[in-house]
């Protein structure tokens, strides 16, 4: 069976772009893959600087992710830094990482133009995302298209290390999913926390109000057809319908005289429904950390079982395991 691995950053609350570019593939992925999913507070750490926040953050995903459906008897389900061995595999893997490789990183580059502290945890990035990647021996990574690079720095770590030191580690592939790839936030641009242009899972009705009336539309009058594939509020409403609605939401576009606050009423609607049968079951989480704590606990456990193993390998091979030269 194929191990599929992805992870995701518990750095300020989960959107709908999270939601359909990367967790509803991977909480499918559990009833037919063998699959790794995990929270990745070492690389929030990039972004949080705050130790309450990061916390919340880390048991907000988690408890996110297991509302949403993932169960945890089926993937293995964990926090990165429960499993240290990621660390040890990222030292391991930076001493075989060109500078250049990291410095052409688009991801780096675009968070340093934004004003953005570049430190160097923020350079290394790539090479602990190689390293979560790797440890688990994954075949396939579903990620959204922005994480694409990092998937083929990765596969070209992996391809030295394996060359250096004998075959060891899985050469994964990137899975992009074209029609979801980039989720388009309310201004339009790359749905993402760090644009404020969210439309966040879990959210109360008020602000999924206020967040849905601000999407940005055009100014076309009422009567006239309207283009619903510039259209920044289709492109969100169609993640919500099956073919059929994506169809009628097209011809009422295409007819005239629709008016976008009206399609937008409608969305706040379809947005609270779709989400409301996992709502009580995030909040029950929330409120019971013990449980969420007894699930993650066990998930680490199980990580480290295939970290371990992968370790002991690349301690041989490398020469780490001195005592048994
Ligand atoms: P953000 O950009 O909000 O900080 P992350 O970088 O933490 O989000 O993304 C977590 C996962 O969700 C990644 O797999 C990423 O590719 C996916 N993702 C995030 N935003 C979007 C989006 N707008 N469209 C599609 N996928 C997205
Ligand atoms: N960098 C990813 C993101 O921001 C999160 C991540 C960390 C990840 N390690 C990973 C994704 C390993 C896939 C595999 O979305």
């Amino acid at each position: 069976m194929k191990r599929v691995l992805s992870g995701i950053q518990p750095s300020g609350a989960l959107h709908i772009g999270n939601y359909f570019g990367m967790m509803r593939k991977m909480i499918q992925y559990q009833n037919e893959a063998d699959l790794f999913c995990f929270i990745a507070n070492y690389h929030a750490m990039t972004s949080v600087v705050d130790g309450a926040a990061l916390a919340q953050g880390t048991r907000d995903a988690a408890a996110a992710f297991l509302a949403l459906g993932l169960d945890p008897a089926k993937a293995t389900f964990w926090v990165q830094s429960d499993v240290v061995e990621v660390q040890e595999l990222t030292w391991v893997l930076s001493t075989l990482t060109p500078m250049g490789l990291l410095e052409r990183c688009h991801s780096y580059k675009d968070k340093v133009a934004k004003g953005l502290q570049p430190n160097h945890g923020l350079f290394a990035y790539p090479v602990l995302m190689a390293a979560d990647i790797l440890l688990y021996q994954s075949d396939v990574v579903p990620v959204g298209r922005d994480q694409k690079q990092h998937l083929e720095v990765t596969r070209d770590i992996a391809q030295k290390f394996n060359h250096a030191f004998g075959e060891t580690f899985v050469i994964p592939d990137a899975e992009i999913d074209d029609e979801v790839a980039v989720i388009p936030g309310t201004d339009g641009r790359k749905m993402s926390k760090s644009y404020g242009n969210t439309i966040d899972i879990f959210t109360d009705r008020a602000t999924l109000k206020k967040r849905v009336m601000s999407i940005v539309t055009d100014a076309t009058p009422i009567e006239a057809p309207k283009d619903p594939d510039t259209c920044n509020l289709f492109a969100i409403y169609r993640l919500f319908l099956n073919k059929p609605g994506v169809e009628a939401l097209r011809d009422r576009y295409l007819a005239g005289g629709l008016k976008y606050s009206d399609v937008k009423k409608e969305l706040i609607d379809v947005i609270w429904e779709y989400f409301a049968p996992h709502r009580a079951r995030f909040e029950e989480l929330r409120k019971r950390p013990d449980e969420l704590n007894d699930i993650l606990r066990e998930g680490a456990r199980k990580a480290r079982e295939v970290a371990g193993a992968t370790m002991e390998e690349v301690r041989q091979r490398t020469g780490l395991a001195y005592w048994t030269a």
